[in-house]
């Protein structure tokens, strides 16, 4: 079997080939979903399952599964993989980690003469981030029915075009016939802050999350001849509502961030006459979280009132608490010799998963602690832990299913 150092190798050589897609100067990723990077990718991944005899599918939501199975049966039994797609000059290892291993694991296992009992599945997800259409992990909650495909077609990007359009034709939408396949569900990815301070871990959690849209509008007007006390400025209310965010997430120990902005007309001279942002708000739990954009809906309100603008928040995406299935955390931390257990503040596609099968997921340590930044990082040897430690789950998942699929299995089998 491959020794540490070549499979630290090994890994280092195929994400070399990834390593200039979509690469922009500062080192950042620009990997939109379905743009000529992100497809790239998607062709990559194609040849990858074809140099290994896996053969692909598209389910119709975007979806990309490679199946390995003992008689070219569909996709099925032990699902693995993860997401291609990044967030403007995101990290290298947010999403495609997932994917280069479970490959390379495929590998590892088939060097150890191994035939899976139950097929073993690497997907890609589309759109996880929700860079380009806005709502996260859209890829899988088309595929599992949590978003309504005619809602999906009519989301546009920052272009005005629309995901319908992209695809032309509406997404396929929920595939039972496909989630009801998968076994189990084991997402591969690097870690997203400083927890994590061994090679591998195990997740148990994902914090509630969301994205909330805040619309503010005012009066466009001159910025020589406007009498401060004439204006109705709104990017006053933006800013008290950043302030308002920043303050009410420390209070509650949960996080807030507006990363995005945009402002009309956009000039120096000229008070704008609308201005909008995008609040990320995240919490150890759902009161919280809710306690949270309450109040800094509330407060906003107050502040438009007093400045002579008018504020709207939209929910955009939204997602509840995620827990890991207990039981197969635990499993999967003793297997791989009692790594830590631990949770996330980042969403997943793992999360939506996991209402619909067992589901768990591998962290790879992340020295910097930093991501969807350029300085996100992995060692080789790392991502060669997290290639073994997969590769160990998926062998031991896929000998001894964790559903009883009844007719699913006679299906596939
Ligand atoms: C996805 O990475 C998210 O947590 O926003
Ligand atoms: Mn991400
Ligand atoms: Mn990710």
């Amino acid at each position: 079997m491959s020794s540490d150092l070549d499979l630290a190798r090994t890994f280092k050589e195929v994400w070399a080939e990834l390593s200039g897609i979509g690469r922009a100067p500062d080192g950042g990723y620009l990997r939109f979903a379905w743009s000529p990077a992100e497809v790239a990718l998607r062709d990559w991944f194609r040849a990858q399952a074809a140099a290994r005899g896996m053969p692909v599918i598209n389910d119709g939501n975007g979806n990309l599964f490679a199946t390995w199975s003992a008689d070219s049966a569909g996709p099925g039994g032990v699902l693995t993989g993860s997401h291609f797609d990044s967030v403007p000059h995101g990290g290298a290892f947010d999403g495609p980690l997932g994917i280069v291993s479970a490959f390379l694991a495929v590998d590892l296992l088939r060097e150890l003469g191994f035939q899976p009992v139950r097929p073993i599945t690497v997907a890609a997800f589309a759109e996880e981030e929700g860079s380009r259409f806005g709502v996260a992990c859209l890829g899988s909650r088309l595929l599992t029915g949590a978003i309504d495909p005619a809602r999906a077609a009519a989301l546009t990007d920052r272009d005005g075009l629309a995901l319908g359009d992209v695809f032309g034709a509406a997404p396929a939408g929920a595939r039972p016939d496909l989630v009801g396949a998968f076994d189990a569900y084991v997402e591969l990815h690097v870690e997203q802050g400083r927890a994590l301070t061994q090679p591998v871990g195990v997740a148990s959690a994902i914090w509630p999350h969301g994205r909330w849209r805040f619309d503010v509008a005012g009066e466009g007007n001159h910025a020589g001849t406007t009498l401060m006390s004439d204006r109705r400025d709104p990017m006053l209310t933006y800013a008290f509502t950043v302030l308002a965010a920043n303050k009410e997430a420390r209070l509650r120990d949960a996080h807030a961030t507006v990363g995005r902005v945009e402002v009309t007309p956009n000039a120096t001279n000229a008070i704008p006459s609308a201005v909008r942002g995008w609040l990320d708000a995240r919490a150890a739990d759902e009161a919280t979280l809710a306690g949270l954009v309450e109040a800094v809906a509330k407060k906003a309100t107050e502040r438009a009132g007093r400045d002579g603008t008018a504020i709207r928040f939209t929910a955009e995406s939204t997602t509840g608490e995620v827990r890991f299935d207990e039981g197969l955390a635990a499993r999967l931390a003793t297997l791989l010799g009692d790594v830590p257990i631990l949770p996330t503040g980042a969403g997943h596609d793992a999360g939506v998963l996991s209402a619909h099968l067992p589901t768990a997921m591998l962290f790879v340590r992340n020295p910097t602690g930093v991501s969807h930044a350029p300085a996100e990082s992995a060692t080789d040897e790392d991502c060669a832990a997290g290639v073994r430690a997969l590769a160990r789950v998926l062998q031991e998942l896929s000998s001894r299913p964790l559903v009883d699929h009844d007719e699913g299995v006679a299906g596939h089998e």
